[in-house]
């Protein structure tokens, strides 16, 4: 299979852009839709549609739905509810704004400019707090059965799920934390990256190692590091050929299933989550037809 955003499955560039957009009261977004389009090659422009705008479109998306605020613990998550996400992906920051301000033109009849989150890469593809961020993400033919939708029919075969979720580093409490509590809390070894063996329960792998999981529930990371004056972060993103797998994770990170919360909570909380459905491509641009576009 090959008519999935190739933006997806490649590595993360060097920079990027993530553009967020809700739907303009009584708009109708089919035009506008329609000069993303013109612009969204899947690469250098990864788009994804949430929920507010599929229905609007009058379709229906079998999966796709609101990122939610509970998954069973007390903790409440934000959920923001994006219409629109276009992940610009480059090595030039120039490029990428003029990129971006294109797609903005192109779409400002029915949208409006949420959010922009600047990301790059971080020491060779580390987190802010050094640790080394997709090591266990799946390769080859494992990340593409993970990441993208098989034997749904044409216009949805390739389409892809993606959970992404902004996290706003507390970088004073992480500093105030041993190293060695550190290294429990992501459950590797910053300086080497070795997984801990006797790693606590609340620590980040542990609460999400994937095979760990009945079914086993991959997921394909593609997270950037973003700043913003002086706050920083990650910008947390996921795809999957559904929303199980990450949710299945989140559970119990939040402390569903045990009561044990995953340890990243002491010094990072997310300030954002969206689902958005990334719709596969067809002779070289995206491939709408299951909206009927
Ligand atoms: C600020 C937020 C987060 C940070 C800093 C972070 C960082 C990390 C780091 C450093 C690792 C170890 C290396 C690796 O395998 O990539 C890791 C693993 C992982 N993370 Fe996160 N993560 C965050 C949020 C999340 C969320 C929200 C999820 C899913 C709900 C998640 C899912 C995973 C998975 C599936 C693994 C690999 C586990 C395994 O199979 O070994 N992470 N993360």
């Amino acid at each position: 299979m090959s008519n999935y955003q190739p933006g997806i499955l490649a590595p993360c560039p060097k920079l990027a852009r993530y553009l967020s957009f809700s739907l303009e009261a009584g708009s109708k977004p089919g035009r506008a839709i329609r000069a993303l389009v013109e612009l969204a090659d899947g690469d250098s422009v990864v788009v994804g549609l949430g929920q507010p705008l599929v229905r609007n479109l009058g379709g229906e998306i079998a999966g796709l739905r609101v990122f939610p605020t509970q998954f069973g613990s007390g903790l409440i998550l934000p959920s923001s509810a994006a219409a629109l996400w276009c992940w610009l992906r480059g090595d030039d920051r120039g490029k990428l704004l003029h990129a971006g301000r294109k797609i903005i033109a192109a779409v400002s009849s029915a949208f409006a400019l949420d959010s922009v989150i600047d990301g790059f890469q971080y020491d060779g593809g580390r987190d802010l707090t050094g640790f080394v961020d997709g090591t266990e993400n799946p390769k080859g033919r494992k990340a593409s059965a993970a990441a993208f939708v098989h034997g749904a029919g044409a216009g949805l075969d390739g389409s892809s799920f993606a959970a992404v979720q902004q996290w706003i580093h507390d970088f004073q409490r992480f500093e105030a934390m041993s190293a060695k509590d550190q290294d429990n809390a992501v459950g590797r070894r910053r300086s080497d990256n070795k997984e801990l063996t006797g790693a606590p329960r609340s620590s980040h792998v542990k609460r999400t190692a994937q095979e760990s999981f009945s079914p086993e529930a991959f997921i394909l990371r593609r997270s950037m590091p973003w700043t913003d004056g002086d706050a920083g972060g990650l910008n947390f993103v996921a795809f999957g050929k559904s929303f199980d797998a990450f949710e299945a994770q989140l559970k119990r990170m939040v402390g569903a299933e045990d009561g044990i919360t995953d340890a990243l909570f002491k010094f990072t909380r997310p300030v954002t989550g969206n689902y958005f459905w990334c719709p596969p491509m067809a002779k070289g641009g995206l491939d709408l037809r299951a909206l009927g576009l």
